[in-house]
């Protein structure tokens, strides 16, 4: 049984929990929290066997196999540095780090230490770009020309949104999906990047708008918002017919149509209990084949994320304060 940890009592940190409580083979081990007061409740809440009132306490037990990482952009860098220190295997949560140097950084300590870092950007492990690939082949779609893909919600209330120090931003927060969409589906190099910003009164991106083009000639068109809810299914665009997913990040239906728009096929993607499953079950099967890498996301893809986060950011001059 593998003992399921959880470093911090946040709205993800819950939805995790709920995962986990789901799976026979991973059992809620322990909670770290800031207080002592929210790692009880959060305890009880969800049977964890053991609560810590603080992060460092966490750490300094061994007892843990994975501990997942559920705080804000701006601290995953010190908490995942410091379990790493103290000789944990780590699920963090997406942005693994707020830049490249940090993630790199992480990724060379993990491996110094013969520990599995794994970045938690759930849709990478889940099979829908692997089913609907096979799909687009099989109804002889041709090739991919061009993906769609935004993720816009209010979410202006969120304090850890809007705020520099926490490394706010649609993009961080959400757009990260939509870039994940287009490097799943268009499976080549970027070779251009176009974008720009509208800034919030604090100086993250409220909203922005990315144009990759791809070095097999795919271009993606992606957006994203923390203040204007958009339509977030994924349309992939192909020679003969096209592909729409219903709804980023966590799909549950695929529909196919052809050149003249008509329906030619429909299916719903394989049930689950809420979509975290998949990266903690591929954590299990690589910790129990003594690996230091995950297979469906691995180090170097998500260096290149956070490479591709760091461009954006350069182009639109967002610096955050402690950079
Ligand atoms: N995969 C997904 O679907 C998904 C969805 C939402 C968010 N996320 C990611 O999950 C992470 C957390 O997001 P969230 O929505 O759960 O955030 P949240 O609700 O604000 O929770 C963050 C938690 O981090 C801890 N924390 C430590 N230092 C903090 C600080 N200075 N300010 C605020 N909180 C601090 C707090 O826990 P304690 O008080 O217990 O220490 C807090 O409850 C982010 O990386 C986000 O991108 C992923």
């Amino acid at each position: 049984m593998t003992k399921f940890s959880i470093l911090a009592t946040g709205t993800i940190a819950h939805k995790m929990a709920k995962t986990i409580r789901e799976m026979p083979q991973v059992q809620l081990y322990a909670v770290g929290s800031r207080s002592q007061e929210k790692a009880d409740e959060f305890k009880d809440e969800y049977n964890f066997q053991v609560a810590y009132g603080s992060y460092e306490e966490l750490a300094k037990d061994s007892q843990s196999d994975i501990i997942y990482v559920a705080t804000p952009h701006s601290h995953h860098y010190e908490n995942v540095k410091m379990l790493l220190l103290n000789d944990h295997h780590v699920l963090c949560e997406k942005p693994i780090t707020v830049n490249q140097k940090q993630a790199i950084e992480l990724y060379s300590l993990a491996k110094e230490r013969n520990l599995l870092l794994a970045d938690a950007t759930w849709s990478r492990y889940m099979p829908f770009s692997h089913i609907v690939k096979e799909a687009a082949k099989n109804y002889e779609l041709g090739k991919l020309k061009m993906i769609h893909s935004n993720f816009g919600i209010q979410k202006l209330h969120a304090k850890r949104m809007v705020d520099p120090n926490l490394a706010g931003g649609a993009l961080l927060d959400l757009g990260i999906y939509p870039l994940n969409n287009a490097l799943m589906f268009a499976d080549s190099k970027v070779v251009d990047i176009e974008t720009s910003m509208v800034k919030h009164t604090t100086g993250v991106d409220e909203s922005n708008i990315i144009v990759l083009t791809f070095e097999n000639g795919v271009k993606a068109l992606l957006s994203s918002s923390m203040n204007g809810i958009m339509d977030t299914r994924i349309h992939l665009s192909y020679e003969n017919g096209r592909i729409e997913l219903d709804a980023l990040p966590n799909p549950t239906k695929y529909s196919i149509y052809d050149e003249e728009q008509e329906l030619l096929f429909e299916e719903d993607l394989p049930p689950q209990i809420s979509g975290y499953e998949y990266q903690v079950e591929e954590m299990i099967q690589v910790l129990q084949q003594n690996k230091t890498e995950m297979i469906s996301f691995t180090i170097d893809e998500s260096l290149e994320v956070m490479k591709l986060l760091d461009t954006i950011r350069s182009k639109w001059n967002l610096v955050y304060p402690f950079e």
